[in-house]
């Protein structure tokens, strides 16, 4: 497959969605539109926005970890078939807002279902498909839900709701992540101001991929 498969991540309020933006902006202008494709996760076609609707419904209070955790692998699985796979094959560059490192994270670290756990049963779901890419967006967890409280308030949602103590355990995830695969994963100083980030996210895409930017 011809494609460039980058995923984004981070912990919530890390700003990871106005970063995306701006570089699928700037590559779409390098290369043209129909070379580069944005896409997020749980969602990114008709079915997986369905189970992201049910995952995020605030109704939805009594779900159960290890169910929020199926329906995550199952959103992504679909998401693979039916975008990224069709990405790839036709080259395209691929911005995936999150991706299995999300649900070692949340699901693994922070409702204690097992990093381990949650690596097997998405190994099925992913089947062999990572990745070359991984950058993250580490922000300290209390600056993170600063942001998310003055920015976004009206757009917070279930899993957002969630404790300091959540956000913080969620990070020390993504930074053990960070130290396993650090050939994959990248790290960014997302508290530094979003001109600087962006430059950051820039030089780092061009160190893995040397056309790009
Ligand atoms: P979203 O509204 O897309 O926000 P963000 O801009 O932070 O990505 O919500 C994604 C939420 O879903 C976020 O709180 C992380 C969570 N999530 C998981 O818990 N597990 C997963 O596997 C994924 C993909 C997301």
């Amino acid at each position: 497959m011809d494609g460039k498969f980058i995923s984004f991540e981070g912990p919530d309020g890390a700003g990871k969605t106005s970063v995306i933006q701006q570089i699928q902006q700037q590559l779409e202008d390098q290369l043209g539109t129909e070379k580069v494709m944005y896409t997020r996760e749980p969602g990114g076609n008709k079915i997986s926005e369905q189970i992201r609707q049910v995952l995020f419904d605030g109704q939805n209070t009594d779900m159960d970890g290890r169910t929020e955790a199926l329906l995550f692998a199952a959103a992504r699985r679909q998401h693979i078939v039916s975008e990224i796979i069709p990405g790839l094959k036709a080259g395209r560059v691929i911005l995936c807002d999150r991706f299995v490192d999300s649900s070692i994270a949340y699901q693994g670290a922070g409702r204690g279902l097992g990093e381990k756990e949650i690596w097997q049963i998405n190994q099925f779901a992913i089947d062999g498909l990572m990745p070359s890419l991984t950058i993250y967006l580490d922000i300290e967890s209390e600056i993170g839900l600063r942001r998310i409280a003055e920015h976004r308030s009206n757009q917070i949602n279930r899993l957002d709701k969630e404790k300091l103590a959540f956000h913080q355990t969620v990070r020390q995830s993504y930074l053990k992540l960070y130290k396993n695969y650090p050939e994959r994963i990248k790290l960014i100083d997302a508290s530094q101001p979003l001109e600087k980030v962006i430059e950051d996210v820039k030089a780092t895409i061009h160190d893995r991929f040397s056309d790009l930017f």
